[in-house]
Order: C-alpha cells, then structure tokens, then sequence
C-alpha cells in the first residue's frame, strides 16, 4: 500500500475512534492527544498530519459524516480536498486529491462544487444569534486555521529586531501588524515556547482579536486595575504591560492552578506590577476588566468540535453567570472608573444583551464608545471582533464608566 493509502487507513482509524464523542465531548482536542500519544510511532509531522485532518473533519462534520457511512475512502478524500495546504498535508492532499479541481477559498464555492449545503456548517441558532457569522466573509474565516499572533512585551526597536532576527535565523518568516506595533504574526507552523525570545519572556501568545480588546479602552499609565476572570493570565500580563511600572494588576479567578500558571509568565515577562489574589477583592480599582467565562463561539476555528457540543441551553446559563459576575464586581469600580466587559463569544445573547440588563439595573454605570475601535462592528453597546475583519477569533468588548 502507498504511504498516502495507509495514512488514509490511519486517518480512518482515528476518526472512528472520536467519533463516538464528537456531538457530546466538550473535551474533545483531550481525547485527540491522548490518541496521538498513544501512537507511539506518530512523528511530529504525523501528528501535524492526521492533527489537520480531524480538525478539518470536525469543521466540515455535517458534510464528512454521512459519507463516513456510506463511502468512506469518499469521505477521507473530501476531508483530504478541504484540509489546509500546509507542509504536513501537501503530499498527502496531492496524493488523494489528484482527479479534484483545486479547492475554492470560499465555503459557498465549496459547497457549490460538492453540491452541499453552506448553512448546514453551523448550528443555526449561531445564525439567529450573530447573523454576520453566517454569511462570507466571517463563514469563510470561521473555517479556516486561525493565524499565530504573538504579543511582543515591548514594542521597541531593539527587542522587536531581537525576535525577528532569531525566527529569521530558524527559518520562520513573520509579519508585524500594520495597527498594534507589537503585534507579529508568525507565518510557520512553529513551536515558539521553544525559542530563547519565549524563554526569556519578550513574547506571548495571543491571538491579535484577542490583543485588540484591551487596545480598544486605551489604558492609561498609571493605573491600578482588577483583572476579574484573570486565568492563566494571558490579558492580565498586557494589562501590566499596559499599565506600566507606574501601574498596578490585581489578578483573581476561581481556578488557583491558572493563577500559578499566570505567577509564573508574570515572573519570566520580567513584570513585577502584578499581585495574585487569594480571596475576592474587597477594595476599589480604577478599572476592572472582566473577561468572562463564555461559550467560546468566538473559537470555532480553532476549537471546530465546539460547534456541535454547544447548545442554546448552555449559551443562556452562561448569560445569566456573566450578568452575576458583572453585578458582583462593579461594586469594586471606584467612582468614574470603568468596568471592561470581555467575550470570546459570538452570541449576542452573551454580549449586548448581557450588558443592557446590567445598564438597566446599574444605572451607576454608562456606556462609552471605544477609544480605538479598529474597524470592528458596533453592536447597540460595545464593539464586535468578527472574524473576518483582521482574519482572528471572534470577540466582543464594552466599556462602562461608573458615574
Ligand atoms: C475567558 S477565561 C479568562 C481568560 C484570561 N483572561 C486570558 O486572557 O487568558 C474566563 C475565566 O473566568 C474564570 N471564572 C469563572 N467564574 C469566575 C468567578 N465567579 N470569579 C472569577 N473568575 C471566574 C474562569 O476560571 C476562567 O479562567
């Protein structure tokens, strides 16, 4: 058998081994690792290969699965056609996809050429309740890899050469946004916590939609800030970054494990600006920000199987926690200071519509347009980070100031 007719087999093999899972595991990228670690011989290559393929079958699942029953060697040759072209896959999409005319960038002109459905690709509720994400060109992005941003510490001229001159040396070409002067993009399917620049904390990892939501409040030096729903604390180190030496980060979250993870990038950034807290604040801060846990609409393209696991039901309960969470830490907003609201989500349900109840009941607090709104969509409160406006993650943010 050719080495592309066995990795069809292996491909194959581990797509019934998820499938099982793949309508119900919210944990899903789990159980794909731990397959990948249990195939001993998988290389790294492999596991970029078969690692692209699942993904891809996941974002395309109502187009791969009914084929699976019918015509599998079909199926895997499908999943081959509308897999990325990347290093890892290209001799294998070669290999299958040799009688295919080569795949069209848009989901509608892929759908049209397989005579499948376009609005099958997402749980229609998403369309009710983000319509943009629906149509080209979010739907497009929505089913594409998403980039690797990284957020350099500094964006001055010696630590940036720095970077860039060990990627160059590595072989990994970069790209440096053409709005967040820090802001780079790395064009090679890399491991950066790898490098000497990770190691010596000049670089996080953080998607540029991600990046942009605090960008979005221009942060004044100075501050004293609460990053609420801080996690392993990939916003709370720009915050410090932000804030300056001047400023002040109190980081809190319900996960102790994620705070240690966050004590240890604070301490190899270099940022000394940064307290962890043990129990809920009880003082006032200028500003809090609160990233709030959500369903993560906003990472499907990065987290596909999300799209078949979440449900109406849990986009509601995460509603009614973000609106909590808003009420309990705006207490801690001092007088004309400002509260952040965050999401990773799509959903209006979890964005505008959870800050308009609170507005209706705090009405201590009024909602401000964004500083900077880098061409997102205004949404009745807030902005919007669609997916395709910067080729991101899909994201939502507001700023409210506490009279
Ligand atoms: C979207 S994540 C935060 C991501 C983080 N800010 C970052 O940039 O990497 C939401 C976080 O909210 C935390 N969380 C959930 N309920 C909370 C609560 N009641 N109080 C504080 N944090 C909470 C979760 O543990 C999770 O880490």
């Amino acid at each position: 058998m050719s080495l592309a007719g066995s990795q069809q087999k292996i491909f194959l093999r581990l797509v019934t081994a998820i499938r099982p899972n793949w309508r119900s595991d919210q944990n899903l990228p789990a159980q794909i690792q731990e397959l990948f670690a249990a195939n001993r011989s998988f290389g790294s290559r492999d596991r970029r290969l078969y690692r692209e393929l699942l993904y891809t079958t996941l974002r395309y699942l109502p187009w791969i699965e009914p084929l699976l029953d019918t015509d599998p060697h079909r199926a895997a040759q499908t999943v081959a056609w509308l897999a990325a072209d990347l290093p890892a896959t290209r001799a294998y999409r070669t290999e299958h996809c040799r009688d295919w005319a080569p795949c069209p960038p848009t989901v509608a002109a892929k759908a049209a050429h397989l005579k499948l459905e376009a609005a099958a690709l997402l749980p229609d509720w998403l369309a009710r309740h983000c319509p943009e994400a629906a149509l080209a060109p979010n739907l497009d992005a929505l089913h594409t890899r998403s980039p690797l941003w990284l957020r350099l510490q500094t964006a001055d001229a010696p630590t940036t050469a720095r970077v860039i001159a060990e990627f160059t040396a590595l072989g990994w070409p970069t790209r440096r946004s053409t709005f967040l002067p820090n802001a780079v993009e790395l064009l090679a399917e890399a491991d950066v916590t790898k490098t000497k620049s990770w190691e010596s904390g000049l670089l996080e990892v953080q998607d540029l939609g991600s990046q942009l939501i605090l960008e979005s409040a221009a942060i004044a030096r100075g501050e004293r800030w609460l990053d609420a729903c801080a996690g392993a604390g990939g916003k709370t180190l720009q915050l410090a970054t932000l804030l300056g030496s001047a400023g002040h980060v109190a980081a809190s979250d319900i996960r102790p494990a994620a705070l240690r993870e966050l004590q240890i990038r604070a301490t190899r950034a270099g940022l000394t600006n940064i307290t962890v807290l043990s129990a809920p604040p009880t003082t006032t801060y200028d500003g809090i920000l609160i990233d709030a846990p959500c369903t993560g609409s906003g990472t499907w393209r990065r987290a596909p199987h999300l799209k078949w696991t979440t449900t109406p039901g849990q986009v509601a309960a995460a509603a009614e926690k973000q609106l909590a969470l808003l009420a309990q830490f705006s207490a801690n907003v001092r007088p004309g200071g400002r509260l952040i609201y965050a999401t990773c989500s799509l959903s209006r349900l979890e964005n505008e519509d959870v800050v308009t109840a609170f507005l209706a009941t705090h009405t201590e607090f009024t909602a401000e347009p964004p500083a900077r709104a880098f061409k997102a969509t205004p949404r009745p409160v807030g902005l919007a980070i669609l997916p395709a406006q910067h080729n991101t993650d899909g994201f939502y943010v507001a700023a409210l100031r506490k009279k």
